[in-house]
């Protein structure tokens, strides 16, 4: 496995690149298409390229263009799952002065990058009293900076769940897991199913977030949620005992994963699962999303718990929206915000992604048994930010705990990890 850092103009030819209008459009490059004061076209850039993601993608853009119909929407998506190329090629096009119009990003570390460099248009004015009353004030505080809102949130993926196939549980004799599914027995199990010819752990390595997600929900069931907080707050070391045996668990996890891991991305290990080619993946609910549009059946085909002993935490990826402080068409780009903040938008977004809807007055009786235990759980359990996906620590710290994570991931070295991390957590 290796970092993928692919040069813009490889980015742009495998990245997705679609126009859309309320009757359709043509191909249009991001970028190419936006000229300065041409209020007819708003470039969207994102990560969203895989199937649920680009169908949750759409329901933004057509809950969008209800209000602005004649405005051509040009998809500036990059391939990569957890964003890693697409991040690259957003800091490419800032630091030329050539932003997108709106784009994805999270809260926390992940947004304040944006607003330390007033890189961000205040889209205060999309929280009217009533949007403010309906996001916990935790999450508007996370995408806010000097008292001012600059992002607006769709959604939260639950980034510690374990998905698995049913079936081959059942044909190696491994019960199926609970709520109190502990790390020794998932590393048992994993061993059953090996012996029972099963390929045991699914892994997209291809996407070098999978394998630190699986870090991250085992560093969370080594840490608990108020180590976990101490230590992204600083307050204890990354090179600690706990976080020691959390690596040395990932280890023997990884001893399991699929001999093809390296050859696919998340999405693909996902699909892998659903037809029954692997058992077991460690992966955030955006998973369900893709499960699910695959066909997958949710109770017969396959099942889910948290991340082993992360039982009552719940690891927040929060989709969020943003604006350029220096977009193209600034009037359109409001317009996109204020979409993402309805309640029509958040219901449909959440529905394709597999998250839930960050307004709590959504009725989300229409969505999946799934959807409804994971708002219950976003409601009730401890939530914990997450560092793969840049909203804990600083995207400097995040790049750097990628790197060893693949270093990692063939070494299976656990001091030089944890001294990388630490290392890291330190510069
Ligand atoms: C996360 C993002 C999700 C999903 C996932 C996989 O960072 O919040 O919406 O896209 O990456 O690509």
């Amino acid at each position: 496995m290796k970092a993928i850092r692919p040069s813009w103009p490889a980015l742009v030819a495998g990245g997705l690149v679609l126009t859309l209008t309320a009757c359709g459009g043509s191909a249009a490059a991001p970028g190419a298409t936006s000229s300065a004061g041409d209020q007819k076209k708003l470039e969207v850039f994102s990560w969203w390229t895989s199937g649920s993601e680009s169908a949750a993608l759409k329901t933004m853009i057509d809950g969008y263009l209800k209000t602005s119909p004649g405005v051509e929407v040009v998809n500036g998506a990059v391939a990569g799952g957890g964003g890693g190329n697409a991040q690259a090629v957003l800091q490419t096009r800032l630091q030329g002065g050539d932003p997108p119009d709106v784009w994805q990003t999270h809260p926390g570390a992940a947004i304040q990058q944006y607003t330390t460099g007033n890189l961000l248009a205040d889209a205060s004015s999309v929280y009217t009293a009533e949007v403010k009353s309906a996001i916990p004030a935790t999450m508007v505080e996370a995408i806010s900076a000097g008292g001012k809102q600059y992002g607006v949130s769709a959604g939260a993926h639950r980034g510690n769940v374990l998905w698995y196939n049913k079936q081959l549980l059942e044909k190696a004799g491994v019960a199926l897991p609970g709520a109190d599914y502990a790390t020794a027995t998932f590393l048992a199990d994993l061993a059953k199913l090996k012996s029972a010819g099963v390929v045991p752990l699914c892994l997209g390595a291809k996407d070098t977030f999978a394998t630190a997600e699986l870090f991250e929900n085992t560093l969370l069931a080594s840490l608990g949620s108020d180590g976990w907080n101490q230590l992204t707050g600083g307050g204890t070391g990354w090179d600690g005992e706990k976080v020691k045996a959390a690596a040395a668990d990932t280890a023997r996890m990884l001893q399991y994963a699929d001999p093809d891991a390296g050859a696919m991305s998340w999405d693909q290990a996902t699909k892998k699962l659903a037809s029954g080619g692997c058992a077991f993946e460690s992966m955030g609910d955006w998973a369900y999303g893709e499960l699910v549009k695959g066909g997958a059946k949710e109770g017969d085909t396959f099942g889910y718990t948290p991340h082993p002993g992360t039982g009552g935490s719940f690891v927040a990826v929060v989709d969020t929206m943003v604006m350029a402080a220096s977009a193209k068409n600034p009037a359109e780009a409001k317009k996109f915000l204020e979409a993402v903040a309805s309640k029509d938008v958040q219901l449909a977004f959440n529905r394709e992604k597999g998250s839930v809807p960050l307004r709590t007055d959504v009725d989300v009786t229409s969505l999946s048994p799934y959807q409804q235990q994971s708002a219950k759980s976003f409601a009730g359990d401890a939530i914990v930010q997450s560092v793969v996906h840049g909203e804990a620590m600083t995207p400097q710290f995040t790049q750097a705990m990628f790197d060893a994570v693949t270093q990692f991931a063939q070494s299976k070295n656990v001091d030089a990890f944890v001294q990388a991390l630490a290392n890291a957590a330190q510069s």
